[in-house]
Order: C-alpha cells, then structure tokens, then sequence
C-alpha cells in the first residue's frame, strides 16, 4: 500500500516539479470521486485549464465557482455533453482539441448506476454507454494531444475509474453484456477497460494509463436508481455510510488526493518517452504494469495505488492468450462506426 502521507508528499511536489498551465479534462466531476480529484488537483496545479465535460450546467457552474475559490489563477471551461452518445461526446473533445494543441491529463469517472440495459439512441448499451465506451472514445479522441503533451511536457496521462484489479472472464458470446448478469458484468467490464486501455497504451507508448478501482467513497453514484431495487440500493449504502463508513469507506479528502498521486507520480510512468510526472520520492519504487512489467504504461490499480493480485493477473494473462484484446478493440471500432452513423442526433 501506498501510504498517505507519501501521496502527501509526492503531491506536495507538483507546484514545482510539473509545468504551469497544465491541460486537463475531467468528464464526470460535477459530483462524487471526479469532483473530488478535480478540487484536489487544482489545489496543487499552477495556472491549470480544466475542460469539465458535464451534462448538468447548475452541477457544473458550482464546481467551477469552488474551483476559482481554491486556485483563482486557473481557468475552467465547462463543455455541456451528454456522455451517453459518442456523437456527443466526439462533439466536445473537437472543442478541446479546436482550442487546444496538447492535453496533459484526462481523469474519467462519468457514470451511473443503472439497472437496465435499454440501448441508447445510438444503439449502445446504456448500462456501459458512458461509463465505459465513451471514457474509450475521449481517450482515443484525445490521443494526439495527449502524445503531443508526452514530447514537450513532464505530464501526459489517462485516469479511468472503475474497477481496476477486479478483472474477470470476458463473455465473447455478449461482449456489449446486454444479456450477462450483474454479477457476471462486473469481472466482464473491469477485463474490458484494462485491455481497453492497454490498446492505447501500445498505440500511445509515451502516454501513461491507469484504470483503478477507488474503493467505497461516499458520492451520487447510489442515489437516484429508478425503482425499488434502487430505492433498497440507497438505503443500504446510507445506513452502511452512516454506521460503518469510517471502517469501509475511502474518506472523500484522502480519495481526492489518492487520485491526484494516481495522476501524477512518476510512479506510474509511460513505457517511452519523458512524460513521467512529479520524481518518485525518496523510497518508492517504480509500479508494475498490468501486464506485470515495470513501467509498462498502463496499469490496473486498487483503492491503495497498488497492483492487482495473482487471481487478476492469471485472468488478464490468459485473455492476452487468446486474443481478446484485439477482439475487444475491434468492438469498440465497431460500436463507435454504429453510434458514429446511427440517425441519433
Ligand atoms: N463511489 C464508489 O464507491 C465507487 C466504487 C467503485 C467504482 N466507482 C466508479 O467510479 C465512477 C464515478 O463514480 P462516483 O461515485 O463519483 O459517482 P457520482 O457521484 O454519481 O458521479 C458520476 C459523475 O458522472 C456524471 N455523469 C453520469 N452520466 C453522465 C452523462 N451521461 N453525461 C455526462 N456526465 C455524466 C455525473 O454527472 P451529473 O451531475 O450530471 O449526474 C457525475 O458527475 C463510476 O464509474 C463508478 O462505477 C465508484
């Protein structure tokens, strides 16, 4: 596990270590573990402009207003989007990228619980539509200015939160998971983002990617399920908050630093290149890839920042083996073509 006080102090280090004026896009951080990282990352950044990606204009504008309070020579534009559509979502990174030739760090987080599997107007399943393809769709939207960051910057990173470390058995049958079982959905997913994202690691070599699990934190994700189910799922999660949150849960200030550290350490550094992060403070050593190689460039990590376990490493090995990843990538190619041509406007 790493430590909090040494996430403290690789934090401290980012005024000084990385540039001023860092370029980051947060989709997800009207609310829960993205605003949380979002207020702790420009509490350390010097003159950063964030991208917020939000559907909510009244959730973003607060945001924003406490974000200028915290570092007031930052500059914050909020893109509305509905992440739940590709067409919208590849709308708003052609803002970022209009006004922007390099991006340092995308921290994404958009999602909600959902119980239902109704396709999306363009065809997507709605259950993954923004909390998994579309996260897929900005990273590879932004790729060239995320690689463009890596050759003149220290900083150039992907942050996903999910489930990292979690990994399961992929359903080749079912990959869009619109029959799979939650139970069976959840190893499905986590194996889907990490081998997602090991794609664009090899496609990116000088840019870092970490999909991580954050653990349980305190946020909006189990408020507002439709039905009874989401009404049990609320209460539960309240009264487990309430009388044993201070054991189970990730308190909200230490998750937002934790995802900062994630963000970058150079702890977690790009296969190639320069773009490492803030130096690895005294005694800590360089972290193992998902793939089980030092610094390989992505990684799959757990609410303490480190790797996954035999059992995860044993399941992504053998989908290695047989070619999912490939297959995987030709799924996402696929179901962007679909959403990319559907008629949804
Ligand atoms: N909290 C936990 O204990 C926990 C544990 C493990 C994994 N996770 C994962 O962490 C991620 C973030 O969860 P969280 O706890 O931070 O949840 P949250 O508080 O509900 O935050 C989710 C964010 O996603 C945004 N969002 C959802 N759908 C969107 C859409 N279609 N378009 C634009 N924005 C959209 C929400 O915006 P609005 O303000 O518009 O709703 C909100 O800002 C989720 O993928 C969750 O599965 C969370």
């Amino acid at each position: 596990m790493v430590s909090l006080p040494d996430v403290r102090a690789s934090n401290a280090q980012i005024p000084t270590a990385l540039p001023k004026g860092l370029v980051a896009v947060f989709a997800g951080a009207t609310s829960g573990i993205g605003e949380y990282t979002l207020k702790t990352f420009v509490k350390y950044a010097v003159e950063p402009r964030i991208y917020l990606f939000a559907r909510n204009a009244s959730s973003a504008e607060r945001v924003i207003a406490d974000c200028r309070q915290l570092n007031p020579q930052g500059e914050y534009v909020f893109v509305k989007v509905d992440l739940s559509l590709v067409k919208d979502t590849d709308r708003a990174c052609e803002e970022v990228k209009s006004k922007e030739k390099l991006v340092n760090l995308a921290v994404l987080s958009a999602g909600e619980l959902r119980l239902d599997r109704k396709p999306t107007p363009e065809g997507l399943n709605s259950f993954l539509a923004a909390s998994t393809y579309t996260r897929v769709r900005i990273a590879q939207q932004l790729l060239p200015l995320l690689t463009a960051a890596s050759k003149t910057t220290s900083l150039a990173r992907v942050i996903d939160v999910g489930r990292g470390t979690k990994e399961g058995d992929i359903d080749l049958s079912d990959l869009a998971g619109f029959e799979l079982s939650l139970m069976s959905l959840r190893g499905h997913l986590t194996s889907m983002h990490t081998l997602a994202f090991e794609a664009l690691a090899q496609q990116a070599p000088s840019v870092s990617f970490i999909h991580e699990f954050p653990g349980a934190v305190n946020s909006n994700l189990h408020k507002g399920v439709p039905g009874l189910l989401g009404s049990l799922i609320y209460v539960m999660t309240t009264v487990t908050y309430w009388t044993l949150g201070r054991w189970l849960f990730v308190p909200t200030e230490e998750c937002g630093e934790r995802h900062v550290f994630l963000a970058t350490s150079g702890r977690y550094k790009p296969k190639e290149g320069q773009a490492a992060g803030v130096p690895l403070i005294e005694g800590m050593t360089e972290g193992r890839g998902s793939d089980g190689q030092v610094g390989s460039g992505m990684y799959s990590l757990n609410w303490d920042c480190e790797g996954p376990g035999e059992e995860a490493d044993k399941v992504l090995k053998g989908l290695r083996q047989k070619g999912v990843k490939e297959v995987l990538w030709n799924h996402f190619a696929e179901q962007f073509e679909k959403a990319t041509k559907s008629s949804a406007t």
